[in-house]
Formats: C-alpha cells, sequence, structure tokens
C-alpha cells in the first residue's frame, strides 16, 4: 500500500491569505456553538445545573433535594443515590454521580434539571449536602512526599540521564543552580464547557446525540460510549463551531457526563448544559503549577557541559496528570551530561490537563530563564550563547533534526529586533522614570502527525468535490486551510470544495492538539485525494468516493522532528512603582510552509500574546486551607487584555519541509507561547538587575 504516500502538494491555494470560509457565519451569528444548537422537541430543551462539593475531601453524608425540587420549573434532581450506573468507571474524574466519595473542592455532588437554566441556578442552590469531612492536602510545597510516575505526558520517560552530570558540575568553569516556580493557570476559551445531550431509548437500544463544544469529537464519542455502556456506533458527536480550547477541551471532562446521565433520566428530551467561567476553574482541566530547579555547568565561553532539570510539580489524588516540563531540557541544546526529573506531589485537588504547549510552557521558563543566567555570569550574549550551543543532532534520541533553524531565527530576530548594541549589563537603559531592557529565548514545539486520521473525497456536479474528515476547527482556521489543502490535492480552485468536519461520523480523525490538527487531517486529505484520482481520474463520475489514509512516513521516523523559534521582548520596569511594560515583542518561527498566512500569524500572535499574559500577569491563587481557586473570575485571573498587548509581531522563515506532511508544513498553534514568558522575564531582568524567578513577574517580586 505504499503508493498511498501523498507525493508533496502543489502549492496554488495553500499559502494564500484566504479569508475564513467560515467568517461570515461567526460574523453574522449564525454559527451555532454547542448549546446555541435548537433541537426538535415539543416542549423544547431542560437544562442542567451542576452542583459542587463544598470540601475537598470527605463522604458525602446527606443529599436533600426537597427544597430544590419544590422549586418552580426543576424537574429532578440527580445525585450518587439515584443516577444511573455507569459502566466504566475506572477514570474518577468522569465517574460522576456515582459513590459518595468527594476527591477535591468543586467535585460535582449533583446535578439539578429544569424548564429553564434560571430554575436549574436557583434549584442548584436549594440542594442541600452534608459531608463527613476529612482533612485533605491541596498545596504543592518541596516538603510534601512525592513520587516517580511512570511516565510523563503522553508517553515520555519520566528520568533520563546521559553522562556524568555531578563530574561535569564540579568541573564547569561557570555555574548555574536556580529555582524557577510557575503558577496554576486556567484555560479560559471565550466559549465555556458546554454540551446539548439527547438520549433516546429505541427498540434496538439507546443512542445519544450531542452537539458538544470540544476539540475531539471521535474521542468525545469512543468516551461516551465506553462511560456509558452503549456502541461506539449509537454515540453522535457534533461541533460544527467551537470558541476556543488551548487544550481543555481536548479531552471530555464530566459535564459531558453529567449532561448525558441528565438526558437519559430525561429520555427523548434535549438537555443543555453549560458550564459557568467559575466552574470552569474546578472542572476543565488547568495547567498544574510547578517548581523547576535548574543547573547548568559551562565552560567560560558558555558551551555546556552539563544540564540538570528537575521538576516537581502537582497532580490530583483521583487521576493522575504528569506534565511533560522537563522535556524541552532534553533536547534544546548540546551538552554533554544530561539529567531530567520529574516529581509529582498527589493532592486532594481538581484534575490538572492540557494547557496550550503542555511541557514545553512551562519547562521553557526554567531552561530559557537559566541560560539567560548562564549568559551574564559568562559575559556571553544571550543570543551568542543559543548559537554556541546549538546542535544539528538531537541529544536525546541521537536522530538529525529534520529542519533545525533555531539560529535563522535568532539571527532573522535580532535583525528586524535591533538586537545588536543592548547594554551589556543589566540596568543600562533609562527612559525617564522607566528602566528599559531587552530579552530572548529560544523556543521549540515538536512536530507532531496523530496516526489513526483518514478522510473521505466524493465527486459531486461541475467538478466539485465534498471533503469529509472528523476534524474540529476551534477557532485557529480548520476549515479554512483544510478546504485550501483540499484544493491543491485535488487540483481545483478552493470554491471546488465543499468541506465537512466536526461531526463523529465522518471519517476517524484525531484531536485538535499538539498543534498536530493541520498536520494530521491534512496528510489525509491528501492521501484520500491522491487515492481518489488514481482510481477515478481527473474527470470523475459525481458520486465518485474513495476513503484513504496516509501511511507513516519513513523520512519523519528518522529524524527528530521539531519547530523552532526565537522570541524578543523590549521591557520597561518603572523605577518607583515597580509597573511593567512590555511595548514590543516579537517571534521568529521555522515551522515549514505556512498554508495560510492570515490565520497562521492569528495562531502565532494569539500565543505569543498567551505567553506575555503568563509572563506578567496569569496566575490562579489556591487558598490552601479549602482546597480551591479563588480567583475564579476574570476579574480575579488575568489575561493580556488589549491594553497590555502594544506592539506583538510573527514572522516566519520562508521554508517547505516535506518530511513533515505532504503540505510541507508543520504546525503552529503552540510554539507561540514556548519560551515568550521567559524573554519577557528575561527583559525585566536586563531592565532592573533584579532576576524575578517566580512568575508571573509582578512588581511587588522585584526586591
Ligand atoms: Mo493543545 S494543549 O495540545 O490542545
Amino acid at each position: 500500500m505504499t503508493e498511498l504516500t501523498p507525493a508533496p502538494l502543489s502549492a496554488r491555494a495553500m499559502g494564500t491569505p484566504l479569508n475564513r470560509v467560515d467568517g461570515q457565519a461567526k460574523v453574522t451569528g449564525s454559527a451555532s456553538y454547542a448549546v446555541e444548537h435548537r433541537l426538535e422537541h415539543p416542549e423544547g430543551a431542560l437544562h442542567a445545573w451542576m452542583v459542587q462539593s463544598t470540601v475537598a475531601k470527605g463522604r458525602i453524608s446527606d443529599i436533600d433535594a426537597s427544597g430544590a425540587l419544590a422549586h418552580p420549573g426543576v424537574l429532578s434532581v440527580l445525585h450518587h443515590g439515584n443516577a444511573a450506573r455507569l459502566a466504566d468507571t475506572e477514570d474518577r474524574e468522569l465517574a460522576v454521580l456515582q459513590d459518595d466519595a468527594v476527591g477535591f473542592r468543586g467535585q460535582v455532588v449533583a446535578c439539578v434539571v429544569a424548564e429553564s437554566p434560571e430554575a436549574a441556578r436557583e434549584g442548584a442552590a436549594l440542594v442541600s449536602v452534608t459531608y463527613d469531612e476529612e482533612p485533605h492536602r491541596s498545596e504543592l510545597t518541596l516538603d510534601t512526599d512525592c513520587y516517580a510516575p511512570d511516565k510523563v505526558n503522553p508517553a515520555y520517560p519520566t528520568d533520563t540521564e546521559e553522562g556524568h552530570v555531578e563530574a561535569a558540575l564540579a568541573s564547569a568553569a561557570v555555574t548555574v543552580d536556580q529555582t524557577y516556580r510557575t503558577p496554576y493557570e486556567h484555560n479560559n476559551p471565550m466559549e465555556p464547557h458546554a454540551t446539548v445531550a439527547v438520549w433516546h431509548d429505541q427498540h434496538d437500544g439507546p443512542r445519544l446525540l450531542l452537539y458538544d463544544s470540544t476539540q475531539s469529537v471521535h474521542s468525545v464519542a469512543s468516551t461516551m460510549a465506553r462511560v456509558m455502556g452503549i456502541e461506539r456506533s449509537r454515540v453522535h458527536v457534533l461541533a460544527p463551531h467551537v470558541g476556543g480550547g488551548f487544550g481543555s477541551k481536548g479531552l471530555p471532562h464530566c459535564h459531558e457526563v453529567v449532561a448525558t446521565l441528565a438526558a437519559r433520566a430525561h429520555a427523548g428530551r434535549p438537555v443543555k448544559l453549560a458550564m459557568t467561567r467559575q466552574q470552569m476553574f474546578a472542572l476543565a482541566g488547568y495547567r498544574t503549577a510547578t517548581i523547576q530547579r535548574v543547573r547548568l555547568g559551562a565552560d567560560r565561553e558558555g558551551r555546556l557541559l552539563a544540564t540538570d532539570h528537575s521538576v516537581v510539580e502537582q497532580t490530583s489524588a483521583i487521576k493522575e496528570f504528569a506534565e511533560q516540563t522537563a522535556t524541552i531540557t532534553r533536547m534544546m541544546y548540546a551538552s554533554p551530561a544530561r539529567r531530567t526529573r520529574h516529581r509529582l506531589v498527589s493532592l486532594d485537588v481538581a484534575v490538572p490537563s492540557w494547557m496550550r504547549a503542555p511541557g514545553e510552557m512551562p519547562g521553557s521558563v526554567g531552561l530559557e530563564m537559566a541560560m539567560d543566567e548562564l549568559a551574564y555570569a559568562c559575559g556571553v550574549d544571550p543570543l551568542a550563547l543559543r548559537e554556541r550551543n546549538d546542535t544539528e543532532v538531537d541529544p536525546d534520541t541521537g536522530k538529525p533534526f529534520n529542519n533545525r533553524r533555531l539560529v535563522d531565527c535568532l539571527h532573522r530576530g535580532a535583525e528586524r529586533f535591533g538586537w545588536s548594541g543592548r547594554p551589556a549589563e543589566p540596568r543600562g537603559g533609562v527612559d525617564g522614570d522607566w528602566w528599559v531592557g531587552t530579552g530572548l529565548a529560544s523556543s521549540t514545539y515538536p512536530a507532531f502527525v496523530m496516526p489513526g486520521n483518514s478522510a473521505t473525497v466524493r465527486a459531486l456536479p461541475e467538478g466539485r468535490y465534498a471533503v469529509t474528515i472528523g476534524a474540529v476547527d476551534i477557532g485557529t482556521g480548520a476549515w479554512t486551510v483544510l478546504t485550501q489543502i483540499a484544493a491543491d490535492a485535488l487540483g481545483c480552485p478552493v470554491e471546488g470544495i465543499e468541506l465537512g468536519i466536526g461531526d463523529s461520523t465522518l471519517p476517524a480523525a484525531s484531536v485538535a492538539g499538539g498543534s498536530s490538527g493541520t498536520s494530521s487531517w491534512g496528510s489525509a486529505i491528501a492521501a484520500a485525494a491522491q487515492a481518489f484520482r488514481k482510481e477515478h481520474g481527473d474527470e470523475p463520475p459525481p458520486g465518485a468516493t474513495t476513503t484513504a489514509s496516509p501511511e507513516p512516513s519513513a523520512g519523519r521516523e528518522n529524524h527528530a522532528m521539531h519547530s523552532f523559534g526565537a522570541v524578543f521582548a523590549e521591557a520597561r520596569v518603572h523605577r518607583y512603582t515597580g509597573e511593567i511594560r512590555v511595548p514590543r515583542l516579537l517571534g521568529v518561527y521555522s515551522v515549514g510552509r505556512v498554508v495560510n498566512p492570515t490565520t497562521a500569524r492569528s495562531q502565532l500572535i494569539g500565543g505569543l500574546t498567551m505567553g506575555l499574559g503568563a509572563a506578567l500577569l496569569e496566575e490562579s491563587y489556591r487558598d490552601v486551607r479549602f482546597g480551591h481557586v479563588v480567583t475564579q473570575d476574570l476579574a480575579t485571573y488575568h489575561v493580556a487584555a488589549h491594553a497590555d498587548v502594544a506592539d506583538v509581531e510573527a514572522e516566519w522563515l520562508d521554508e517547505e519541509d516535506t518530511v513533515a506532511s505532504p503540505m510541507g508544513s508543520r504546525g503552529i498553534g503552540e510554539i507561540g507561547i514556548v519560551g515568550t514568558a521567559a524573554a519577557v522575564a528575561n527583559a525585566t531582568y536586563h531592565a532592573t538587575g533584579v532576576r524575578v524567578r517566580e512568575l508571573p513577574v509582578t512588581a511587588d517580586r522585584f526586591v
């Protein structure tokens, strides 16, 4: 079947700034998001509202639903005493309303179903739950017991060691040994997590329909089938438009199960469930806090002899999540001796999950701030230090990098940003009452192509084609770029493509995550188009149909597949108040061919903006007495807003990477956030001479 390996595509539509094909529907409001879907039912939809635990650990001793049930409009209150049993309760995050155990504050303990959202919410406030409370632990410290997980996400070794790290550190002319901390962060996509569920009990068994806000209709369908114990083919998940995810919608969370249990209890009637912004801080995943000790040893010119990156981070006692924080240090720079290590502290807190560049984002904070410290310690320019430690071979796997252009990104960025001529010493720039400095960091992200994708091409009249795959556009532009890829693969204009995505009845597609969507789905579309043309020629009869999957590429397997970038920041710190401003932020990236410059630029400057927010603003504050996050709204959890974002620009090198994918492209969704917080923090050090080793860098930390 090797003939199905798609040949590189010729680019006609690819590379052009096609406007979003779903843009008009979005700006006119006709694009329906999850709970906006209106499903036919004579009595209309029901509304579900989740009741959350007010203790961090313990047992539910009693639930009194009488007050809620007496409230007008309330139809039912589901809890562990009356909800249907799930077929699979192994995933404790999804095993809701099954038993009396409470594993974290904010866990769902009941669900009120009512005729209106207002009645459901009021009913939820009237449910009286009493607990046998047990002592809990919710504080991440270095003094708490920790353990080594079997692997870190998704399947990397927990620890690695190569060479004699201690000996190399002892013999190094210059060393850095510092501890860096990154905070809890919460994904805050514009559209909260939401679902409409309809359960039908039919003569041949149950059937479940979900309109969901998800990054993967296929994974929601298979997870719900497994958890509910029904056949996969009888679960239908639709997500035509999704208002952001950042990873928080990459895997199903408990609300999909709650909505389904409610729908099952009211079979035939659609049930709508939307998380509130506050609920998202307990139920939709988050980035764990990290404590990272980084030790670097180098010769006088800054050539690394040893790197040691040791991370302590947090997981939930009910479900393990192991952020791959130190994996970036395994491949970023040449260093003869290298060690990385991950340890988890298990706490009675909500379950962490994916958030844009899990692993690489927090890991780049520790590594790239330590590299900055090494540069000053050696008296070497931070850019020259990165260049001096560049490597053509991945130190971790020994494989050659497919297309490592880190140094090109650094040089192009330096030229455009105006890096040269900066004061070598910190606190060398003053403008009125502001200290002014610049900083940089390297960036990288793996170039994944996920297995298990396929696509279907069907000929339509008048030379047009229907192209379908169960992919999801979470706001990134997938509707648009997949249309461009399909047009080039079939040799027709973009107007000739009728794309279908966002539906679990369409061919298998991997998650819109890991910056892998365009590469994975595009490879499937390219393979299907090539197989279609081989089978039906260039003038196929309407109705001619072919489904195909891409073959694994030997070129990919023989190389270390990564994208690279360089981020430059200017920071101004007010000498009296400590106020921080970032007037300029620039990222230069090597990401293969850019399929659509408009949507790509949005992705990259979006990542840079999120990195700016991580540098200066984002922090979820946990009250360890009660175990919950108190900053649970956008008034107290600050993200970068327009006034914080001045001049943020992204640029990419002109290139094409046919080893990475038949489109010549790699992923772009996450690399923009990697390194960015370190670049900003490094700029604040250059401005002030004070090294803040904890994010976010706030005025009070310049002490
Ligand atoms: Mo992204 S955190 O891989 O959805």
